[in-house]
């Protein structure tokens, strides 16, 4: 079989975690990168040493006017995401990756998805913490029934502002504009709906269930949304036969002086999730593999059932893992014309969830996702 194309528009902070699931595979070849500064993808090539062959572009239309491409990733500011999107779209491509947020606006999301459907072209909303491996088999084990019926989830972040990666000015920049950040706030809103996009879906993949409404208060410090708290009641039947309604919330803290050592952003998650019989832990994510990671009072998973603790060791904790399944899984999927995690729809849903959390802090009222159709 002929190796797939892969091409890449974006070769910025997430790059390096994008490309490691493309390296040392036999089925893939990375065929060309655009960024419009070129001196981005020249380092970019010299550090993952991806060849002289890999022609370089600084214009994505002339990239995808000229080579064919079989997989492509879209690694650039949201607010491109639709007009690269729909422009790749008219081209004979297989897959196309966009980084989440998948788009600014449900009705961006919307011509995204059609526009792939068109062509039949795999869209996939590149979304990583469900790939990551103490989330994968956290999921796993609620699915078993390991604490019951699940009927609560929290998802705590938190931020801090040393000890991570070295990042560019220029990476800050467009997230702390509300115009290429977007979600609407007077301020760019590059924690509730540029990082939280992940722990939405995360909140719709460990419950599976659509949300009735969510209402949210989002403070500012420094320009900045943070802190955050966020509350939503998951939507089922009435006539549905479980034990316990549903609820979530979500935390966004932000600790200006706290050093946290992190191989990559200074930021970690930790989740509870409670069910009828008992409750589950799961502890870090972004900074996995850390110093907290060594102590025994961090495991990656815990479980509390029966009046018995239960930990869960044994499973690979950096965050690069995330990255590398979620993209074996979307090369699978192109392969075997199966459909990607997060399917455009999925995509489109999360960003309602995100964008219903943003306009309940602006109104301060109780939202519904599904209403925000624009
Ligand atoms: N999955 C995750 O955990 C994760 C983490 C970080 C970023 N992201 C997402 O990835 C995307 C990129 O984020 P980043 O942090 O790498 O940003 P970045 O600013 O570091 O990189 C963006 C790159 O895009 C290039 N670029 C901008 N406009 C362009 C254009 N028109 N044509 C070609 N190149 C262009 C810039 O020169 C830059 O190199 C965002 O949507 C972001 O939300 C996801």
């Amino acid at each position: 079989m002929e190796k797939l194309k892969v091409g890449f528009i974006g070769c910025g902070v997430i790059f390096d975690l994008n490309i490691l699931g493309y390296l040392n595979r036999e089925d893939v070849e990375i065929s060309c990168l655009c960024d419009r500064k070129q001196r981005y993808v020249k380092k970019k090539i010299e550090k993952f040493n991806l060849g002289s062959e890999v022609k370089i572009y600084n214009d994505y239309k002339e990239m995808l006017d000229i080579e064919k491409i079989d997989i492509l990733e879209i690694l650039i500011p949201h607010y491109l995401h639709h007009e690269v999107t729909l422009y790749a779209a008219q081209k004979d491509i297989l897959g196309i990756s966009v980084q989440k947020p998948m788009a600014t606006s449900i009705k961006e999301c919307d011509s995204m998805i059609n526009a792939c459907k068109k062509n039949s072209i795999k869209l996939k909303v590149f979304e990583n913490f469900c790939f990551y491996p103490p989330i994968m088999k956290a999921k796993q084990l609620l699915k078993e029934g390991i604490i019951g019926e699940v009927n609560s989830i929290h998802i705590k972040t938190l931020e801090g502002t040393k000890g991570g990666w070295d990042i560019p000015t220029s990476s800050w920049v467009w997230r702390l504009d509300p115009e290429t950040c977007g979600g609407g706030l007077d301020c760019g809103s590059m924690f509730v709906f540029d990082d939280g996009f992940h722990k939405f879906w995360l909140a719709l993949h460990l419950i599976e269930a659509k949300i009735e409404k969510v209402y949210a208060w989002i403070d500012r410090y420094n320009k900045l949304d943070v802190p955050a708290y966020i509350m939503w009641k998951y939507a089922l039947p009435n006539d549905l036969d479980i034990l316990v309604p549903k609820y979530g919330t979500m935390e966004y803290n932000y600790a200006p002086d706290m050093i946290l050592p992190s191989p990559y952003y200074p930021e970690d998650e930790f989740i509870s999730i409670t069910g009828s019989k008992g409750n589950m832990w799961i502890n870090q994510a972004t900074a996995g593999d850390n110093i907290m990671s060594k102590s025994e009072a961090f495991p990656p998973i815990v479980i509390f059932k029966d009046g018995k603790i239960e930990t869960i060791t044994d499973i690979e904790r950096d965050w690069k893992y995330s990255f590398i399944n979620s993209t074996h899984h979307f090369i699978d999927a192109v392969k075997n014309d199966k459909e990607p995690i997060l399917s455009g729809e999925q995509g489109k849903y999360t960003t309602q969830f995100a964008l219903a959390t943003l306009k309940s802090s602006l109104l301060g009222k109780e939202i519904c996702p599904a209403d925000i159709k624009e």
